[in-house]
């Protein structure tokens, strides 16, 4: 078996809203998959389809091999997930914590132990056995709650958004872990608004309003170049004259960064025009994920309506 998800067409509708729209992906084993969207896109829903915990309105789709629509319960074994409201015992220790999930997957009775230890040491809580989850921190709890979603070694993982809301070094920490567990073959989705850390999957998945708008490497979703010539400026008033500055006739599209506008022009022979208009100094960039993103998802906007 190539792959370790296959969907076709996968929809969810909730009333009369659609929150995913016909999304056809395939997952290689052995893949990191990058989730991304804006807020509200439909990744987590998505996801709980993938997990077999969100019944599919139409479409189908296949994970490990097993049916979404008639083995859930199989697909709910197999798999490891940890949701974007990510349960922990607070009550229960560290070490119970893990027990609690060894038992609820059904690990071996005799490899509990070890299997603990293992995931203690992977989230590098060791000494912290004792300590109750509720006095972790938030970094140490995501990778307490990591340790509980793969401690019955799943050869696919869910993870939704597991780094949001913790420090720059425990996300870094925590991506690191998952591409060891990438590079020992586990297969892993995970969504996050990172573009870091979006730079580190091997393949992409961009949605927004439902649908699945690109679906490729970090690299060639960069080379794809977006037509025209990326400018950053600096302008104190950025945010009141974008409406301005997208009227122009070669201005195409502009999107706030930080402190920073950027700004895709017709050609690198507008530059000399717009520094005019805005009296700033405007230098050429190489887009970034995030400006391909905004533009995917721009474009994808204009298209519907
Ligand atoms: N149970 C539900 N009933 C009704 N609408 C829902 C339900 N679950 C999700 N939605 C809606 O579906 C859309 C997609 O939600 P979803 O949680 O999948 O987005 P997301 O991409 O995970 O967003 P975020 O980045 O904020 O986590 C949203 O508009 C949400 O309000
Ligand atoms: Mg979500």
């Amino acid at each position: 078996m190539e792959y370790a998800v296959t969907t076709h067409e996968l929809t969810r509708v909730f009333g009369s809203f659609t929150a995913v729209d016909k999304i056809t992906i395939n997952i290689k084993q052995g893949e990191i998959c990058g989730f991304l969207g804006p807020n509200g896109s439909g990744k987590s829903t998505t996801m709980k389809m993938l997990c077999g915990i969100l019944e599919p309105t139409s479409g189908s789709g296949s994970v490990l091999g097993y049916d979404l629509a008639r083995e859930s319960e199989k697909i709910k074994q197999k798999i490891g997930y940890m949701s974007q409201k990510f349960s922990l015992y607070d009550d229960l220790t560290v070490y119970e914590n893990l027990a609690f999930y060894a038992g609820m997957y059904s690990v071996p009775y005799h490899d509990r132990k070890n299997r603990i230890a293992g995931m203690v040491e992977m989230a590098r809580l060791g000494g912290r056995e004792n300590e109750l989850a509720a006095n972790l921190s938030g970094g140490w709890k995501q990778r307490l709650a990591l340790g509980c979603a793969i401690i019955s070694r799943p050869s696919l993982l869910f993870l939704d958004e597991p780094t949001s809301g913790i420090s720059p070094t425990s996300r870094r920490l925590f991506f690191k872990i998952i591409q060891k567990l990438a590079n020992e073959g586990t297969t892993v989705m995970v969504t996050t608004h990172f573009m870091d850390e979006a730079e580190r999957c091997h393949n992409i998945a961009f949605i927004t309003e439902g649908r699945l708008i690109a679906n490729d490497t970090p690299d060639s979703l960069k080379s794809k170049v977006l037509e025209g010539c990326m400018v950053e400026v600096e302008l104190p008033d950025a945010m009141d004259r974008m409406k301005d500055l997208e009227g122009l006739s070669f201005v195409k599209d502009c999107s706030i960064h930080g402190p920073l506008l950027h700004v895709l022009l017709g050609s690198d022979k507008d530059v000399e025009a717009f520094d005019r208009y805005t009296g700033a100094t405007a230098q050429i960039i190489t887009p970034s994920l995030e400006d391909i993103f905004i533009s995917l998802a721009k474009s994808q906007r204009k298209q519907v309506s």
